[in-house]
């Protein structure tokens, strides 16, 4: 007879077999708020999967931003997103073991140890099949814009979605990179064809996509300078390699709302000084690129800052997602803004064989037993993190998992 659950923090012996119901973290339409209290733990059926699903045992889930807007309810709440399902389990990062595979299901088998990237399709239309997956007309990204995500004892993935764990890394380093780390490679490798002698100017250095944007630059041989707010940020970034970094809490650049006419003026000035001192850790150029994900308060300076002819990314806007900007530093100096999106599971994979190869290195943060799911959002939120957060579930305790 089936076991009602399995306890938090074991690995049942028997690969497959099912218990009746498993212990979830639940987002509900009727408590959004502030992660703390959004975020609560509940009993939840095993999610059913299809032919070309896979149910992964979950040993450790890896916290992102994502989450935390689906705790707020904003910009959209996501569970009306899910159709014909009124909850939200998110947890778009995991590393776990495949537990049941579905008909269909060709390259992984029960057993296979895993990091899953977040990215959904149909596989079957044209834009799947021969743009990018990117483009299909249901592309979601698992755990946000779907439920059955990581912060769960089981989550419902497509096969494609699997990547092989990294042996070297515990479960912990493995479910703590793939969302920020896959999406800054597709913004700087693909995106913007990053090259050896670029200079990047990297927002949010030391945060979960900056760090891994700074790692990025080092192994391509261009030189990133990270803009964080702290000084112990400032030597994350310089450990990650960076060439130089910055303390944005000595520049008043950011947009603010209602600003007076001397406070615009301020602000462009500040902007000037901040772009005086990144040339002084470029030899008196400019950003080729800029990395942006911060928005409404820094994207009016990465315009400023970027080179004329150069680019700025962008996949986010944690500070506001209505920008305005001076658009004559835009067409005057024949700048480019490219919109980014996560990744493909062509790119997913190149990427994660950088860490296969010990070439780019996870950036943990914070490791919270399971019970610290919602606090995690709640730090996360506030900003008192760096790194990558990442969550235990199965796994017993921290250190395990490596294989080689
Ligand atoms: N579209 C996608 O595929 C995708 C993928 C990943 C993330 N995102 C989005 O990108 C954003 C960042 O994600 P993340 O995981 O890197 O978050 P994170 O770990 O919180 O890092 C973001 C960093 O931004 C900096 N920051 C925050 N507010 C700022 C402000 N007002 N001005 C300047 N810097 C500020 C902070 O660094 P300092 O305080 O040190 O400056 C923080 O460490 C989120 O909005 C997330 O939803 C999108």
């Amino acid at each position: 007879m089936a076991e009602k659950q399995i306890p938090i923090g074991k690995v049942p012996g028997e690969v497959g077999a099912l218990p009746e119901s498993m212990k979830a973290w639940v987002i509900r339409e009727e408590r959004h708020g502030e992660p703390l209290k959004a975020f609560q733990l509940e009993d939840m059926p095993i999610p059913e999967i299809g032919a070309t699903e896979v149910l992964v045992l979950v040993m450790a889930a890896g916290v992102n931003y994502n989450n935390v807007w689906a705790a707020l309810g904003t910009p959209v709440t996501v569970s009306q997103l899910h159709k014909g399902i009124d909850h939200h389990i998110g947890g778009s990062d995991a590393s776990g073991i495949v537990w049941k595979v579905g008909s269909e299901v060709k390259y992984w088998k029960p057993g296979d140890e895993v990091v899953i990237h977040c990215n959904q399709s149909c596989g079957q239309c044209p834009e799947c099949n021969g743009l990018d997956p990117l483009a299909c007309a249901q592309q979601k990204i698992w755990g946000y814009e779907t439920s059955w995500g990581s912060f769960a004892q089981f989550t419902k993935v497509q096969a494609q979605q699997l990547l092989p764990k990294p042996k070297h890394l515990t479960w912990e380093e493995a479910a703590s990179y793939a969302l920020v780390y896959l999406t800054a490679y597709r913004m700087l490798v693909d995106q913007c064809r990053l090259k050896a002698g670029d200079n990047v100017m990297v927002w949010g250095a030391a945060g979960g996509l900056g760090g891994f944007a700074v790692q990025i630059c080092r192994l391509f041989g261009a030189n990133a300078v990270g803009i964080v707010s702290s000084e112990e940020k400032k030597k994350l970034v310089m450990q990650l390699g960076g060439v130089g970094a910055i303390n944005r809490k000595d520049y008043d650049f950011a947009r603010r709302d209602n600003e007076t006419p001397d406070q615009i003026k301020n602000r462009a000035k500040e902007t000037r000084r901040l772009g005086k001192a990144l040339r002084e850790f470029w030899n008196g150029r400019d950003a080729d690129i800029v990395f942006e994900h911060v928005g409404q308060q820094t994207f009016p300076a990465s315009v400023i800052l970027a080179k004329t002819f150069g680019k700025i990314v962008i996949c986010g806007a944690t500070s506001g997602f209505n920008l305005d900007f001076d658009v004559r530093y835009l067409w005057m100096r024949q700048k480019q803004i490219i919109g980014s999106h996560f990744c493909n599971a062509y790119e997913a994979n190149r990427a994660n064989q950088l860490i296969v190869e010990k070439k780019i290195e996870p950036v943990l943060g914070k490791v919270f037993p399971w019970e610290g799911c919602a606090e995690a959002h709640q730090v996360m939120h506030e900003n008192r993190h760096s790194g990558n957060m990442v969550i235990l579930v199965q796994a017993e305790k921290e250190g395990m998992g490596k294989t080689g």
